[in-house]
């Protein structure tokens, strides 16, 4: 057994916190190896310093046997480590070609040789199943397909060693199938891969070894073959985790938002909500099963003031708030867990404190006779909700933009969750969050519910939605192609209607008909 990469006892301190204590690393050449662990646990910091973008305060690391220093990430990718980030590093405005070989260009004069690149990209998408156009711009492409300029980037670079930190976590569920289907690629040309997820089945699907992470140490390394899916979560997170949400049946009562032949257009024109007709009562989840892209991120701006509408009207709690700025939307009851943390739900320079009291800034007890700021008011909520909601480390001074991926996603649904609104829309409410913390946030969801919010569930997840949902209606093209009670759901029907098959085609007995095991 050949070892491509050895980290050895590395320990990374950040003031107050060990992000790495003592953790070593074993990589078999060409396998696949996952890394997992809570949010914060040390992860994407084990990955930072082996890429060169943070320095150890201790451990060594040894690459093909050699022992190594990686000062910066051009010393990674001369040894030919590659990576993939939790939030990509693309030009927008430049094609797919021209990002492929930014920073090392085939030169040939002083010109860059861009017909080169773009051989040197059709080559290498081939050879790995990586389809992407070379001359598109990444502007217009969707985030699946910037991943895997990203991953083209690093093997132009000549990775043989791929680290991919949360890949999936960004992707739709067929994505994720296309992403595996790669990295199995990649394994078979002899390919290394370091494999950081928060999904248990992908873990068991794809990779060879996994290593736990838990709170800055690890837990230990297992022979995929040898752990299941209860075996990681506990590992993961220290306890046995509920994989299933617990819950009563919905007592739903008025309606609380409503949305009236409601159509949006996006900047370009194009119709993305096409008339739609939707009803969420105190006391329910109205899940939103759909593709990505087919209008759910458009419904949700729109509900929420950050996109307008084009026609048709929306009601909360019986008032017109179609012409409601966002703040006014706040204060009549809405609550918002937007899909996109960094864009709409955080300022990430600004302190956890004050992130947790975003749009409610102005108000009482966190202003004083309407201009001072009451720093006393804002710790206090601050200690309270990091607590509650368990955001690791819990420094409410600490900027957003320190906190790891997931607990920052707690933060927004500490902010949102605690006003207790009327209407609660939920949008990819647990998008790179770990397991421990998925359970958590789902329970917040259904107490939410039971205290009397209608929440309005958008989700990439079909398990999320089955598991939350008391309604759910399909989104197709822009428009509800049918709404239903949970309890008839399945995945295959849900499946199904979100690829455009209309209801009267399902045929329940295709499913039911036989069993997977009397088949096989
Ligand atoms: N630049 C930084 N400055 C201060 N603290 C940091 C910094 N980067 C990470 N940390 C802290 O180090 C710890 C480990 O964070 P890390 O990002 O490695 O976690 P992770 O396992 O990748 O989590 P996630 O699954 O949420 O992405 C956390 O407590 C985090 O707040
Ligand atoms: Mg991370």
């Amino acid at each position: 057994m050949k070892h491509i990469l050895q980290m050895k006892h590395i320990t990374k301190r950040f003031p107050g916190v060990v992000a790495n204590d003592q953790i070593s690393l074993d990589v078999i050449d060409g396998e696949i190896h996952a890394l997992v662990g809570e949010n914060g646990s040390g992860k994407s910091t084990l990955m930072n310093v082996l890429y060169g973008l943070y320095h150890a305060d201790e451990g060594e690391i040894f690459v093909r046997g050699q022992r190594t220093k990686i000062e910066e990430p051009r010393d990674a990718i001369n040894l030919h480590i590659g990576m993939v980030f939790q939030h990509f590093m693309l030009v927008e405005p430049l094609t797919v070609a021209e990002n492929v070989i930014l920073g090392s260009e085939i030169r040939q004069g002083v010109k860059v040789d861009y017909k080169k690149a773009v051989a040197e990209v059709q080559r290498l998408s081939k050879e790995y199943g990586l389809q992407v156009d070379p001359h598109a711009k990444i502007q217009d492409i969707s985030v699946g397909q910037q991943q895997r300029v990203e991953i083209l980037k690093a093997l132009y670079r000549g990775a043989e060693l791929l680290i991919l930190d949360e890949p999936s976590a960004v992707l739709t569920p067929q994505e994720v199938e296309d992403l595996i289907e790669v990295m199995n690629n990649l394994k078979a040309q002899g390919t290394s891969i370091i494999f950081i997820t928060h999904k248990i089945k992908e873990v068991l699907a794809v990779s060879d070894n996994v290593t736990v992470l838990r709170r800055g140490k690890k837990v230990g390394t297992k022979a995929t073959k040898d752990t299941d899916e209860r075996d990681l979560a506990e590992m993961m997170v220290g306890r046995d985790v509920l994989l299933q949400v617990e819950k009563t049946p919905a007592e739903p009562k008025d309606v609380v938002f409503a949305a009236k032949d409601l159509s949006i257009k996006d900047e370009r024109g194009s119709e993305r909500v096409r008339g739609i007709d939707l009803e969420v009562r105190s006391g329910e989840v109205l899940g939103i099963a759909g593709v990505e892209g087919n209008g759910q991120s458009q419904l949700v701006e729109a509900i929420a003031g950050l996109m307008s509408i084009h026609r048709g009207k929306l009601q909360l709690n019986g008032s017109d708030i179609s012409h409601r700025t966002p703040l006014q939307r706040k204060r009549s009851g809405l609550g918002y867990v937007p899909e996109d943390r960094h864009r709409r739900g955080l300022i990430l320079d600004y302190s956890v404190a004050d992130n947790l009291i975003l749009g409610f800034h102005g108000e009482e007890p966190y202003v004083r006779y309407k201009v001072l700021r009451n720093d006393r008011a804002i710790q206090d909520n601050a200690i309270k909700l990091v607590e509650s909601y368990d955001v690791r480390p819990p420094e409410p001074n600490y900027k957003a933009a320190s906190l790891s991926g997931g607990n920052q996603q707690k933060v927004v649904v500490a902010r949102e969750f605690t006003r207790t609104p009327s209407f609660l829309i939920c949008a990819q409410p647990t998008r790179g969050v770990d397991i421990g913390a998925i359970e958590f946030i789902h329970q917040q969801i259904i107490a939410q519910r039971d205290q009397g919010a209608g929440v309005l569930l958008v989700s990439a997840e079909l398990d999320e939605i089955l598991s939350l949902s008391d309604r759910i209606a399909v989104m197709y093209n822009g428009k509800i192609v049918t709404t239903m009670d949970a309890a008839d759901a399945t995945e295959k029907k849900l499946g199904f209607l979100m690829l455009g098959g209309q209801p009267e085609d399902y045929s329940e007995a295709e499913e039911g008909g036989i069993p997977d095991e009397v088949e096989s």
